[in-house]
């Protein structure tokens, strides 16, 4: 079942967004040749801590931190360790924020120090069918229509596309319906309506669209073992216009 979000609840999902990006902003300060993951992930628990939220992906299935940090091939669910960054690795910092129960959810690919001119096309090409995508979310279309805006502009450049994962309505939780797929399939795509508030989020991959999850049951990597890079906004869908809540 889809929630649909009136308007007061949608102003309470649009301050937990703007409490995360504001935290992403923090976060993104800090990623430079020499941090490790496992000290962004604590500077991003305790940013959100001293603020009164709380990090919504900590313990969620039982994830073991606030903040998933996905290097190189690592695609999504990449576990903060000791490994330092290194100029030429690209980063996916995704994290969700659960503040007064309402939810919010974003991530962005970050180059680290000097990175090659196909991790940087990678990550621009990434970036612009998440907008895409967004421009698709709006009230008359389906679901769909997102997919088909990521999946296009991705295989446009000959990019995999990853299937095993999803977007996702979110706002009173953190996974909801509907799934938000990055491809075209045959499963359900219901039309788009205001109230839906929604977690778009590529996940495009420089080789194949397969992946494959690690025996730490979380660490997705691409099966290739080649680049992926990952974008995730929340959005709410009004009548008439579609805001971007994590901008
Ligand atoms: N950000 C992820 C998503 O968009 C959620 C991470 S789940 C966790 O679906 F368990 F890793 F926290
Ligand atoms: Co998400």
């Amino acid at each position: 079942m889809i929630k649909l979000k009136s308007v007061n609840e949608i102003n309470a999902i649009r301050e937990s967004c703007q409490f995360l990006a504001e935290t992403h902003q923090a976060i993104e300060k800090l990623v430079e040749v020499g941090i490790t993951t496992l000290e962004l992930d604590s500077f991003a628990r305790d940013f959100i801590v001293k603020r009164g939220g709380i990090p919504a992906f900590f313990d969620y299935m039982g994830y073991p931190a606030s903040l998933c940090t996905s290097v190189n091939e690592t695609v999504i669910h990449g576990i903060p360790s000791k490994r330092k960054l290194e100029s030429g690795d690209i980063i996916s910092l995704d994290l969700g924020i659960d503040y007064k129960g309402y939810f919010s959810d974003a991530a962005v690919t970050l180059p680290v120090g000097k990175i090659s001119k196909e991790a940087e096309t990678l990550i621009r090409i990434t970036r612009e069918a998440l907008f895409l995508a967004i421009d698709q979310a709006v009230t008359g279309n389906r679901i769909h229509d997102i997919s088909r805006a990521v999946y296009n502009h991705a295989k446009n450049e000959n990019y995999g596309v990853v299937r095993d994962f999803c977007g996702h309505g979110v706002g009173f939780s953190i996974h909801e319906s509907p799934q938000v797929p990055n491809y075209v399939g045959s499963g359900p795509n219901p039309r788009i309506k205001k109230g839906m508030v929604l977690a778009i989020e590529p996940m495009i991959n420089l080789g194949v669209d397969e992946v494959r999850v690690l025996d730490d049951e979380w660490t997705v990597q691409t099966m290739d073992k080649k680049l992926s890079a990952h974008w995730e906004h929340t959005v709410a869908v009004f009548e008439d216009h579609t805001e971007i809540l994590t901008l």
